[in-house]
This record gives structure tokens, C-alpha cells and sequence, in this order.
């Protein structure tokens, strides 16, 4: 038998093609009131978008550990080989609206939620390992300039090229995002990353720094400039494409997951920041572990419920995991919930995408769509009561971090290196990419005024003259290798 039609109010439908009109040529009647619904429910159809990773793909999937790291940290979803954790994935540019191409260079973004036995861990990460700036007092600026000019609504070069050379901490990710690795085929064929460095602890209350690498089994796939146009220009949708086809076709992309791991001490020692954003850890001197395996494997049923609606916060940490004092990581703890108050709502938490599977016990009250249960105890919804409500447990306390140091404004600039790493990874392009390096980079910087593409040439020149000198020939200028 075919499922009734109701309202929201449960109540049957008598007719969903015709108004209620006065007379079969109108007016219509403000009696209607299931127009009036319609309509209504229609103009709340959007929530504001994400301020930046606007667009997005994603799936549902499971981490399985096939190596056992619960030396470093006691988090349950790592306590055993052959454990399986429930997770869900969601990638996305970072500058581009919710109707963006997919397949524009940009950095991607990398999130995961893992659904664990004591609550939800959040590693809301990139395709790359380090970021464009390393103190959060930049971040809005910087987003501004990816985002579109308050006049021309256009994205402008030069605002972004302004940035980026005056703003040399930024040189890294700029290589990395004008790289090869800067325009992925799709969501499958590419790294994700933690990018910062987090902690972990154990039963033994001891803390070690980790970094989170999630390396694609499906091989790293790009697109060249030219490729990408082809592509855009047949679908604006690619990713959505690839990877809801993929998994709907029983294709299941897989990655595995390494760790890093620095013993809390030593990060006093290393001749760089291990906490600065724009920094890797070597792995020859921080090898890989290898810990388990993510796979996708099943769509969302419902795309804005599960994908759009989804809510990824670095405050969402579970015992054995912790931050660190990456100043970044720091501003991103406050800045994601209060991002899902604004655009979900206050419990969006409640949600069931958001939802952990353990039990949730808090004393927060009502506010808008109030919906889940009190507490099996009625009576006890303040705290401390004597009537049986949820209790603090101290066995999860997380060990103290050791931190030091006057208040004051450091300037992050001050001794800090920005162009050896650079240097390593130019090392690593053979003479292929770094021609593709060379012209993505002059693509990128048509309109900009030279007095700028100047002072972006000298950090170039700064991290391998050879870098310097392919752009500069690439743009048709001569090499510079000092500030004006
Ligand atoms: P290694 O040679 O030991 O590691 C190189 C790393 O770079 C691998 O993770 C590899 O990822 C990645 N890589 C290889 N080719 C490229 C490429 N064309 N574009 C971007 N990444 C690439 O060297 P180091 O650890 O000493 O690092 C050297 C440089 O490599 C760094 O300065 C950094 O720019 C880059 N890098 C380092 C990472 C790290 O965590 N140490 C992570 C990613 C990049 P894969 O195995 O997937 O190919
Ligand atoms: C999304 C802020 C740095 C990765 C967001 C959102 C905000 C934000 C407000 C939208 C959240 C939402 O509405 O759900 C910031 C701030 C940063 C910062 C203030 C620095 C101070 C970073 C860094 C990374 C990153 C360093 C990666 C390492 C992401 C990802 C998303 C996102 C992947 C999309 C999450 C999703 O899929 O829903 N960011 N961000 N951000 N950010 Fe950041």
C-alpha cells in the first residue's frame, strides 16, 4: 500500500498537486495552511555555509588497527590489534563556495570523526602536512585574502601574493599547494594529515608528542592546470563523483595510518619548533609507525544530514589523547565549536551524525530544539545533587602538560628558519614537477604588481636559487635574490 502523505503535525493529506482557492482561477486562501508550510519550510532550507571548507564530500567508513601502539597512549580505539572503529570522513577545498568546482587547486581538506567507546575524536587535518601561517592571530587575514575582493567579488592574486610575501612562514604550504600535490585527482588519491603536532598519554601518565599521517593505498593521482580545466569545464562536480561512485560500486578507498612519535622531553632538543605549524618532522629522524588502516564504505542516505550537517572540532579529544602548545591548535580548540553554535545550533551536538555511540551524560539545559531526554533521573539535573546523577571520573585525568614562560607577544618570526624545509622538498621534485611548479606559480601570479612577485621571488631564491631562477624564467623576468 503506498505511504500516506501527512503533515509535519502527523495529520493526512487530502490533496498535494491543487491550492485552496476562492473559485478554480484563484486568489489563493491564507487558510491554506499546507502551502503556507511549504513554502516556509522551503525558506529554511539553508544554513549559512562553512566559513571556509565550504565544499565538501564524504563517507562513512571504519579505522582497524593492525599494529599495537597502546605503549604511547591509552585511547581505546587504539587498545588492541583487529579493533575497528566506526568513523566518518568528510574532504573539502578550502576557499571555494558550497557550489565550487571540485577539481580547482587549492589545499584540501582532511577530516575525520572517530565514533570511540569513550566518546568522539576529531582530527579535522589537511592533504598536507604544514599550513600557511603559524600564530592564529593571522588566520582571518589570511582567509581574506583566499576569499573573494569586497569590491571586484572576484578572488584577487595579488591579495593572496601580497600575503604570501609578506608573510615568509607561508612558503612551505605555497610550494606544497603549487606542487603537483596541490590539485588531487579526487578525494582517494591523496594524504590526509593531522598536520599538527598533538599528544598522547598512557595508563602510566607519561605524554608523547604525535603527528598523524594518513598515506592514500590508492596511489597519489593530480591534475595539471590544463587537465583540471578539461575536467571543470565537463563537471563541477568530480569529487562528489568519484567518490560516492566509488563506493557505491564496492570500491572501498583505503589508507593507512602511520604516527610520529617524540618523547615529551626531547621536543626541547630538536633545532626546530616541533610545535610550529609550518614545520614537518623528518621522518628520518621521526620514522613512520605503522598503526592501522581507514576505509570508506558506506555513502551518507542523506547528504545534508550526515555530510553538510556534520560538525568536526580539534576540541573533541578522548582520553590518551591530548593538544600540545601549538599556538594554532590552541585558537582552533575554541574556534570550531563556536563555529557549530553559529551554523548548526546548540545541540548540534545531538544531532545524530554529531552524536557519540557512548552515552552522553552532561547537566547543559534546553535551549533551541531541546530535544533528547533528561537524564534517567529526573531530580538530578544540577551538579554536585544527592540524588544519583552523572559524576566526574578522575581515572581519565590527562597528565599535566608541562609549559613555562613569561606572557608577552613573541615575535614567531624572530630565529625561526623558513626555507630549509622548503629547500628539502624542492630536493625531492624531479625536473618534470619543478617545470609544473615553475608555470602553476606564474599562472597563479597573472595581474599581480612586480613589486610584489619581487618580494615573493626572493623567498624562492631563499629556499634553492634554482627555485628562484625557474619562476622568475617563468614569468619572464630576471632572477632576485635580495629584497629591493
Ligand atoms: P622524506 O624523503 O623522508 O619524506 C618525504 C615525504 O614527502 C613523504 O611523506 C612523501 O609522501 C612526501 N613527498 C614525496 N614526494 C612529494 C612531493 N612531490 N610533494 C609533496 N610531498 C612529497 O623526507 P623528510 O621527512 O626529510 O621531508 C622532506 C620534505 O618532504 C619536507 O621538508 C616536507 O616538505 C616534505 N614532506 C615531509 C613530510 C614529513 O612528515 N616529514 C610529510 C610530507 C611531505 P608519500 O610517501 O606519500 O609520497
Ligand atoms: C573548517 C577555523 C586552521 C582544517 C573550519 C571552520 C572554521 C575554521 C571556523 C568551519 C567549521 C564549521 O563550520 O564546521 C580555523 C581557524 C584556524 C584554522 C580559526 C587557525 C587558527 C586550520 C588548519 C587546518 C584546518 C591548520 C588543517 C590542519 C579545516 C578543515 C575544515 C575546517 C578540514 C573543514 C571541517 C569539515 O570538514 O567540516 N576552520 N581553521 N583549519 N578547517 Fe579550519
Amino acid at each position: 500500500m503506498t505511504t500516506r502523505l501527512t503533515t509535519t503535525a502527523g495529520a493526512p493529506v487530502a490533496d498535494n498537486q491543487n491550492s485552496l482557492t476562492a473559485g478554480p482561477r484563484g486568489p489563493v486562501l491564507l487558510q491554506d495552511y499546507q502551502l503556507i508550510e511549504k513554502l516556509a519550510h522551503q525558506n529554511r532550507e539553508r544554513i549559512p555555509e562553512r566559513v571556509v571548507h565550504a565544499k565538501g564530500w564524504g563517507a562513512h567508513g571504519t579505522l582497524t588497527i593492525t599494529h599495537d601502539i597502546s605503549r604511547y597512549t591509552r585511547a581505546k580505539l587504539f587498545s588492541a590489534v583487529g579493533k575497528t572503529t566506526p568513523v566518518l570522513a568528510r574532504f573539502s577545498t578550502v576557499a571555494g563556495e558550497l557550489g565550487a568546482a571540485d577539481a580547482e587547486r587549492d589545499v584540501r581538506g582532511f577530516s575525520l570523526k572517530f565514533y570511540t567507546e569513550e566518546g568522539n575524536w576529531d582530527l579535522a587535518g589537511n592533504n598536507t602536512p604544514v599550513f600557511f601561517v603559524r600564530d592564529p592571530l593571522k588566520f582571518p587575514d589570511f582567509i581574506h585574502t583566499q576569499k573573494r575582493h569586497p569590491r571586484t567579488h572576484l578572488r584577487s592574486p595579488t591579495a593572496m601574493w601580497d600575503f604570501w610575501s609578506l608573510s615568509p612562514e607561508s612558503l612551505h604550504q605555497v610550494t606544497i599547494l603549487m606542487s603537483d600535490r596541490g590539485l588531487p585527482l579526487d578525494p582517494m588519491h591523496m594524504n590526509g594529515y593531522g598536520s599538527h603536532t598533538y599528544s598522547f598519554w598512557n595508563d602510566a601518565g607519561e605524554r608523547f608528542w604525535v603527528k598523524f599521517h594518513f598515506k592514500t593505498q590508492q596511489g597519489h593521482a593530480h591534475l595539471t592546470n590544463a587537465a583540471a580545466k578539461v575536467v571543470v569545464g565537463e563537471s563541477r562536480e568530480s569529487y562528489q563523483e568519484a567518490l560516492f561512485g566509488t563506493i557505491e560500486s564496492g570500491h572501498f578507498p583505503r589508507w593507512t595510518l602511520f604516527v610520529q612519535i617524540m618523547a615529551e622531553r626531547e621536543a626541547e632538543t630538536t633545532p626546530y619548533n616541533p610545535f610550529d605549524l609550518t614545520k614537518v618532522w623528518p621522518h628520518g629522524d621521526f620514522p613512520l609507525i605503522e598503526v592501522g588502516v581507514l576505509e570508506l564504505n558506506r555513502n551518507a542516505e542523506n547528504y545534508f544530514a550526515e555530510i553538510e550537517q556534520a560538525a568536526f572540532s580539534p576540541s573533541n579529544v578522548v582520553p590518551g589523547i591530548g593538544h600540545s602548545p601549538d599556538k594554532m591548535l590552541q585558537a582552533r580548540v575554541f574556534a570550531y565549536a563556536d563555529a557549530h553554535r553559529y551554523r548548526l545550533g546548540t545541540h548540534y551536538e545531538a544531532l545524530p551524525v554529531n552524536a557519540p555511540l557512548s552515552p552522553v551524560n552532561h547537566y547543559h539545559k534546553d535551549g533551541p530544539m531541546r530535544f533528547f531526554p533528561n537524564n534517567p533521573n529526573a531530580d538530578a539535573y544540577y551538579e554536585p545533587n544527592s540524588f544519583g546523577g552523572p559524576k566526574e571520573d578522575p581515572s581519565v585525568k590527562e597528565p599535566p602538560l608541562r609549559i613555562n614562560g613569561d606572557a608577552d607577544h613573541y615575535n614567531h618570526r624572530e630565529g625561526n628558519d623558513d626555507y630549509v624545509q622548503v629547500g628539502a622538498l624542492f630536493a625531492l621534485f624531479d625536473e618534470g614537477e619543478r617545470q609544473r611548479l615553475f608555470s602553476n606559480i606564474a599562472e597563479a601570479m597573472a595581474g599581480v604588481p612586480e613589486e610584489i612577485i619581487r618580494r615573493q621571488l626572493v623567498h624562492f631564491h631563499r629556499a634553492d636559487p634554482a627555485y628562484g631562477e625557474g619562476v622568475a624564467k617563468a614569468l619572464g623576468l630576471a632572477p632576485v635574490s635580495q629584497p629591493a
